[in-house]
């Protein structure tokens, strides 16, 4: 069993130095981190025994860290995190990186100082692999990925098949007659907005429609985002005559670009987007959604972690990268007033996979 001391020597650095780094109490330049978690791998130093030789007593307290709490998916992910900590008296922190990687990489040092006993992650977006996500994980830190899988890293996971609740919900527009369809998506560096457009485009193909670029638009997740890429498409010289906005706060501003713009939906252009907004029934026309069990991500996701934790204190969690856990819930496309009208013209027959 490999020691503190032998880690020190192969990495050139005193003990001290990976204890700072292991607690995250200092921080250690990157050439000295990056000497100490090879000398962590070729060793095979099991952190978990460091995580529990540190934690002197365990601090029964859960990190949350998610995009916007205003967001009300975010909202109900938390709620339900937070019902399923208490059950196990468990206190949850929550915080915002408003969907900014150095944020989240600011909040999760602090929640390894602050010695938390796990951490539910909803990441931001990233280019390429984050490796301060693998560094938290590696060195024994429980986590569970709620809704977006960071790329290339193996961690227990709760999520929706994007890609199919997706297509489910362009095959509908399809099937109401509607053969051009733009798509506004998220940020494309997170998987939920790329795994959305990729079933945009499988329900094209499979209903032989070509691409056509002008129709794919990128967003951010936001009111702003989907009022502006509403207005540029609806100007389109051949605009299109449906809408599939890939989360519930971009298709309120879609909603105010339509509005603006005098056509009438579902009539002149209809609306199906992604994430169902509590209020998506009061405003008119009511909103057809893809509804995520937010509530439920949350609290499945609070009690895998939970159940991690156990595993680790009592010696039989197991290195999570050899097997994370990975649970995907059932999406629900509610169908509204936003896409009740049949398209005038020809409707092709229903479409069956
Ligand atoms: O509204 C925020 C979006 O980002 C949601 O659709 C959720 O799936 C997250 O990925």
């Amino acid at each position: 069993m490999s020691t503190i001391k032998e880690v020190a020597r192969r990495a050139r650095v005193s003990v001290g130095t990976v204890s700072h780094f292991l607690t995250g109490v200092a921080v250690v330049s990157p050439k000295r981190r990056d000497r100490i978690l090879a000398a962590i791998r070729g060793l095979n130093y099991h952190p978990n025994d460091i995580a529990r030789s540190l934690k002197l007593s365990r601090s029964h307290m859960l990190g949350m860290v998610i995009a916007d709490i205003t967001n009300p998916f975010f909202s109900l992910l938390v709620r339900g995190a937070e019902d399923a900590a208490v059950k196990q008296n468990y206190l949850l922190l929550t915080f915002n990186t408003d969907d900014r990687l150095e944020r989240e990489m600011q909040v999760l040092s602090v929640l390894r100082k602050r010695r938390v006993d796990g951490i539910l992650l909803v990441v931001a977006p990233a280019r390429g692999k984050t490796s301060h996500v693998e560094e938290l994980i590696s060195l024994g830190t429980p986590v569970v990925c709620l809704d977006r899988l960071p790329r290339g890293i193996r961690v227990d996971s709760v999520t929706v098949d994007n890609v199919k609740a997706g297509r489910g919900c362009v095959d509908h527009l399809l099937e109401r007659g509607h053969r051009r369809i733009a798509i506004i998506t998220g940020s494309l560096l997170l998987q939920t907005a790329r795994d959305r457009l990729q079933g945009y485009k499988d329900a094209l193909r499979h209903g032989g429609i070509a691409l056509d670029p002008r129709l794919i638009c990128e967003g951010d997740f936001r009111i702003e985002s989907g009022y502006q890429l509403g207005q540029m498409l609806l100007a389109l010289p051949d605009r299109p005559t449906a809408l599939f906005v890939s989360n519930g706060l971009m298709s309120i501003g879609a909603l105010k670009a339509i509005s603006q713009s005098g056509l009438r939906c579902p009539q002149d252009i209809a609306l199906a987007a992604f994430d169902d907004l509590f209020l998506s029934e009061v405003i008119q026309p009511s909103l057809t959604s893809v509804v995520q069990p937010a509530y439920e991500i949350g609290y499945r996701g609070a009690e895998m972690l939970m159940a991690r934790i156990e595993a680790q204190k009592n010696g039989s969690g197991g290195a999570v990268s050899s097997r994370p856990e990975r649970l995907r819930l059932v999406t629900e496309l509610k169908i509204q007033e936003s896409t009740a009208s049949h398209l005038a013209g020809p409707v092709s027959p229903p479409l069956s996979d």
